[in-house]
């Protein structure tokens, strides 16, 4: 038991393996399922111009600020804080990461599941020769059904517990480094064919042309949050990935340029879905559905549409799977190193949990619907609590952590590398994390839930 403390931590073996598996936490349905819906719910240019001024002004700071809290301690979310600040209830923030991983993988786990779903609809051409009608008749049918949902949903657990058993080496690089380069490389497939529609470039028009008449607080906290979410920022996922990271890492490229990967998958994911949704005169704003029903709809039209929406939806499954291991991951580091329990024990205990958690949320999109909490249903509550109030406050405490209570010493060390590596931008990181950051944050949070109200 005691032992835990002297076996060797496990790490990343590679440069290449912290990138994949980073940009694969960040890359995820969040990506390719939740930013193109929100965007065409928002307006499109002006919404992506504000989050890409959020991935920037924001999330980058706040990854860099979680890579430093993680490599610094080298342990769990949770450890993380208390070895940074023994003695103060900073570890609060971290067993809220902890909270928020069950809760978002909880929900993830739901929608994860019916990308299986899909990949099995798509290889059995089950789309063709439906109408739109059709099309969102059969979604909803499956997914208000009990057994269908919560059985993939529980094979998605398996994939993803059965990766973070195999340890970091073994299990999350090891798979992060093939599944990401095929990811990118689908995601090219899907656009080109995209693009090459006829009457795509409304499509992009779309994407690209901010109409700034769209942008109200409403929109720019959509941004906020997705930008969080999409990140994997403000819980703990990156403080349990830089744990792992090597002493030679340079956080702050890293960081650069995991959030570029994820804003351009996102950006690319839009290229691949509103160039088709114009092309076929549907509507941007489907919400939800966009990708289970709007897609769908599109490749029983397209001219190749088998194959595409077999790539498609691997696609998504693939990213929902280096996102889902990354949340895991959270939990199960906590486990092992606080809780001293075996790495198998952890996962085992972990992903049950979190199924039966995401069993109510799959089921509420059935048989508990009606089950109402704050006018939400279980899914909605998860949903909302996480991406709109732990990942915002989380965001908010660490970098105040960092920007307040750490100080510059270790901060110097860690960005530097121990003064092996010039650091460039300092400044303008700390007077990030110490100010703009938390304001910005906090201004857009108290706007939300209406504590203040600028609108
Ligand atoms: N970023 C992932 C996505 O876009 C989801 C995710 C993984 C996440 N880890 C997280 C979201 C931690 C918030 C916090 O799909």
């Amino acid at each position: 038991m005691a032992n835990i403390n002297f076996t060797k931590r496990d790490s990343f073996g590679s440069k290449f393996g912290i990138i994949a598996a980073t940009a694969g936490s960040a890359v995820g349905l969040g990506n390719i399922w939740r930013f193109p819906y929100v965007a065409g719910e928002n307006g499109g240019g002006a919404f992506v111009l504000i989050y890409l001024g959020f991935v920037f002004m924001i999330g980058v700071p706040v990854m860099l600020s979680e890579f430093t809290i993680g490599r610094r301690a080298k342990q769990n979310a949770f450890g993380s804080f208390k070895t940074l600040a023994p003695g103060k209830p900073w570890y609060l923030v971290g067993l809220m990461g902890i909270v928020a991983a069950f809760l978002i993988l909880a929900f993830y786990s739901t929608i994860a599941g019916w990308t299986l779903e899909y990949i099995l609809q798509s290889l059995t051409n089950s789309f063709s020769g439906k109408n739109s009608a059709e099309l969102k008749q059969s979604f909803e049918t499956f997914q208000s059904g009990t057994f269908r949902p919560i059985l993939w949903q529980i094979i998605f657990m398996g994939l993803t517990g059965w990766i973070v058993f195999s340890g970091i080496k073994n299990g999350i690089e090891k798979y992060t480094k093939i599944l990401m380069p095929l990811l990118f490389a689908l995601i090219v497939v899907m656009c080109i064919r995209a693009v090459t529609l006829p009457g795509a470039m409304k499509g992009l028009e779309f994407l690209f042309k901010p109409d700034f008449s769209k942008i109200t607080w409403g929109v720019v906290l959509e941004a906020l949050g997705q930008a969080a979410f999409s990140l994997s920022i403000g819980m703990g996922t990156l403080i349990t990935y830089g744990s792992y990271f090597n002493k030679n890492t340079n956080l702050a490229t890293t960081a650069v340029q995991v959030s570029m990967a994820d804003t351009f998958i996102a950006i690319l994911a839009g290229v691949m879905i509103f160039p088709a949704v114009f092309a076929f005169n549907l509507k941007p704003d489907e919400g939800f559905g966009l990708v289970f029903i709007v897609l769908p709809n599109i490749f029983e039209q397209m001219a190749g549409g088998y194959i595409f929406s077999i790539i498609f939806f691997i696609l998504l499954a693939v990213a929902a799977l280096t996102s889902t291991i990354s949340v895991l991951e959270v939990v199960v580091a906590y486990f092992v190193e606080e809780l001293k329990i075996s790495r198998k024990k952890a996962t085992v205990i972990g992903s049950v949990a979190i199924s039966a958690l995401g069993i109510l949320c799959t089921l509420s999109f059935g048989n508990l619907g009606d089950l109402k909490i704050f006018n939400r249903t279980i899914f909605g509550v998860f949903n909302d609590l996480t991406a709109n109030i732990f990942l915002p406050v989380g965001a908010f405490l660490i970098v105040i952590f960092l920007g307040w209570f750490l100080g510059k010493k270790i901060i110097t060390d860690e960005l530097s590398n121990e003064g092996t590596l010039r650091i460039k931008l300092l400044g303008v990181f700390l007077f990030i994390i110490k100010f703009i950051a938390p304001i910005a944050i906090a201004l857009v949070f108290l706007n939300s839930v209406g504590i203040v109200n600028f609108s």
